[in-house]
């Protein structure tokens, strides 16, 4: 079992607002510094500034945003900024951000160099190997084609395995892949599953 959109990546953080500080032993004793935090737009949104506000601060114009991409969080040196899955990491990355809240699957797909400082326990999915509802994958012995927005994942998961896989890059709707006969499975992340019974998919083998 994965999480996805759940882990938070830090570097400081105000003394006063409890849980994060206190869960962080970097941030522990530190005086209150400006810090900005990228995080995943779209799914992940709403649970990650309903959690912020939890913590005490002032969301209310991330739920007004319109097409804004930054905001200040009123009487705090705090930014928040909207950003793409991947595009948090390599914010944090380059040192831009200092904290970045995004999934599992995105660290496990393309982080180098940050480290995971706390699970928030939301947003819980798994990677799997799917394909059309009641095919058989590693029947017969040609050439499996995958199509997955996550390639790096895909391919360490069948190189440990040791088959050899020809994997190509999708951006979005992988599900569609095997549908137009593009590719035998997919890897993907599954949260309710619906998106792939709606389509008449299903889970092969769940990979993490
Ligand atoms: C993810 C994933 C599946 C879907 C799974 O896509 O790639 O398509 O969610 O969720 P479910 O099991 O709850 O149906 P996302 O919504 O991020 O959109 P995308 O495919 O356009 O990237």
């Amino acid at each position: 079992m994965i999480k996805r959109s759940q882990k938070a990546v830090a570097r400081a953080h105000s003394e006063e607002k409890g849980d994060f500080a206190e869960q962080i032993p970097i941030c522990k004793g530190i005086e209150k510094v400006m810090i900005r935090i990228a995080l995943t737009k779209g799914r992940i949104e709403k649970q990650a500034a309903e959690l912020l506000s939890r913590c005490g601060y002032d969301m209310s114009e991330l739920a007004e945003k319109g097409r804004k991409l930054i905001f200040h969080v009123p009487e705090e040196d705090i930014e928040i900024v909207l950003a793409k899955a991947a595009d948090v990491i390599t914010y944090v990355e380059h040192g831009v951000c200092d904290v970045g809240m995004v999934g599992a699957d995105t660290i496990m797909e393309h982080a180098k160099s940050v480290c995971e400082l706390l699970d928030l326990n939301f947003g819980r999915c798994k990677f799997a190997l799917a394909g059309l509802r009641g095919g058989n994958f590693y029947d017969g012995y040609g050439h499996k084609v995958i199509a997955s927005k996550y390639p790096h994942v895909t391919k360490t998961y069948f190189t440990e395995k040791g088959m050899d896989v020809e994997v190509v890059k999708i951006e979005g709707s992988v599900e569609l892949a095997p549908l137009l006969s593009l590719s035998d499975a997919i890897v993907d992340i599954v949260e309710t599953g619906a998106t792939l019974r709606e389509n008449g998919l299903e889970v092969y083998e769940e990979i993490a």
